[in-house]
């Protein structure tokens, strides 16, 4: 611990020098940094906003099907700088997907073919990744397999959808820059056995750390260290939203954590949620819970019954969660409200028992140990280029590497590998895997309490995570990495090298 005290009180001590506390100054109405007088226990996180809720549209913007066949969805998506009303007269200059957001939410079946004729009209490049999509890895939009997209350039991708989930899209350069600007949007891939269900709604959720005066904050090397949790939570786009909800019922929610490095705990308080899918699609069965924890990257797909009477407003929280740096002393925050409808309630479908099956994958073939690191350069360099701001900064790793300086690993198609993602540092990572979905081995020496498909796991500080995966279907260089974005882009990231035996 001494080690990382002492990170702490330098980084403190460099982000003072650097100028920074001018911003923490101004902030006292607006959450606020939180710190003890002694720098090593300083919280690197601020407090969030209270805000009114805001009435306005809840849902997010579907994109529209260019393309008359049943089996083919095109869709056109032009990244650019556009206002968004992020709550009542707050317009701020935001970078979108066609001008909203969350960008327009793709929907389609398995087996469809996905088009996306993409513009760049943004100030700098970029490339579109399809989060949790088993696309070949020419599509997967990382730098690896494809050129960044110019300003003014245009890339069409177009992949078949195998999975049914919930997924988004999101850009791969610059991703801790680039995702909290606003580039993000939700992807549905529906399949031919979906519970019944009254509604389906897609929740994208965020948060964004803004000044004062409403517009985003610079990035901070502060902000390195715990990655650049917001102090304004976002559902679909907008400060603390209300969703129209007719009573009774199975409603089906759709959750997909955007956020640069927040952990959503969510729950309803009073209600019961039924968990019936993960990153990688439904569960073998409905799963009563009264909480979800989505990591950043990470999907959760519940059915609740609304209770109440007509006319109540319930608050979905995210309860108090404590993933290191002192975000375990931040209070319960209201993520979005809900709000029964003046009628009677409508009847409730029978919950869905049986959802899928999930075969156990076999025994691995390899075994490899990715240990996740961080460390403090005090040189000023960051890792991968891309931090803004001199002075020193946090340098994260795996395996003693620091992407874009490291080796690629090299696998097998076809071949079952066993991961020990073994967590060094003092705070939770969540790790994510492009091109295949996995399975959970153990965290922290525990089976997983039930089977399920992911892309995107949390590694719990100073403990390990196992996870499984089968490599196949697509040869190429995939990425791994942890999912807040600030770690993934100062080295905290991998490429993994599929070849065909
Ligand atoms: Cu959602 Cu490599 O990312
Ligand atoms: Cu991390």
């Amino acid at each position: 611990m001494t080690r990382i005290r002492s990170i702490h009180a330098a980084l403190f001590a460099g982000a003072l020098l650097a100028g920074c506390s001018r911003d923490m100054g101004g902030m006292g109405d607006m959450g606020g940094m939180m710190m003890s007088p002694d720098a090593g226990d300083m919280m690197m996180v601020p407090g969030v906003m209270d805000v009114p809720p805001s009435e306005g549209p809840f849902e997010t913007v579907l994109a529209r099907d260019l393309d008359p066949s049943p089996d083919v969805v095109e869709v056109a998506l032009e990244a650019k700088v556009a206002d968004v009303e992020l709550a009542p007269g707050r317009r701020v200059p935001m970078w979108t997907y066609n001008g909203t957001l969350p960008g327009p939410r793709i929907e389609a079946r398995v087996g469809n073919t996905v088009r996306v004729r993409f513009k760049n009209s943004l100030p700098e490049a970029t490339t579109i990744h399809w989060h949790g999509v088993r696309v070949p890895a020419a599509m997967d939009g990382v730098p690896a397999v494809q050129s960044p997209i110019a300003p003014g350039a245009e890339f069409t991708y177009e992949f078949v959808v195998p999975d049914a989930s919930t997924f988004w899209y999101h850009p791969h350069i610059r991703s801790d820059e680039q995702v909290e600007r606003g580039l993000y949007g939700a992807f549905v891939v529906r399949g031919d056995n979906e519970p019944a269900a009254t509604s389906d709604r897609v929740v994208v959720l965020d948060d964004i750390l803004v000044n004062g005066d409403w517009t985003l904050s610079a990035f901070d090397p502060m902000h390195a260290m715990a990655g650049r949790q917001g102090n304004l939570i976002l559902a679909n786009g907008r400060a603390r939203p209300i969703a129209p909800m007719e009573r009774g019922g199975l409603h089906r929610f759709r959750f997909i954590n955007a956020a640069n490095a927040r952990y959503f705990r969510l729950a309803l308080p009073g209600h019961r949620l039924l968990l019936i899918g993960t990153d990688g699609g439904l569960l073998t069965a409905a799963r009563e819970v009264n909480e979800v924890l989505l990591v950043p990257g990470e999907r959760a797909d519940v059915l609740v019954v609304m209770q109440g009477d007509a006319g109540t407003v319930l608050d979905w929280k995210s309860l108090r969660y404590d993933r290191g740096h002192g975000t375990g002393e931040l209070p319960d925050a209201v993520v979005f409200q809900s709000r029964n409808g003046s009628g009677a309630p409508v009847s409730t479908p029978a919950p869905p028992t049986v959802l899928t099956n999930i075969a156990p994958l076999p025994a691995a073939d390899v075994r490899r140990e990715l240990r996740l690191e961080e460390s403090m350069n005090m040189s000023g360099e960051h890792g991968s280029g891309h931090g803004s701001g001199s002075g020193m900064g946090m340098v994260f790793s795996i395996n003693g590497q620091v992407y874009p300086n490291a080796a690629p690993l090299n696998a097998k198609l076809g071949a079952v590998e066993d991961w020990s993602i073994v967590n060094t540092t003092e705070m939770d990572h969540p790790f994510h895997l492009h091109g295949f979905r996995f399975q959970i081995v153990s965290g922290d020496g525990q089976a997983p309490e039930f089977p399920a498909w992911r892309d995107s796991i949390n590694v719990r500080a100073e403990k390990t995570t196992v996870i499984r995966v089968r490599l196949e279907d697509h040869p190429g260089v995939w990425m791994f990495h942890c999912h807040i974005l600030e770690h993934a882009e100062r080295g905290m990231m991998g490429e993994l090298r599929v070849v065909k035996p």
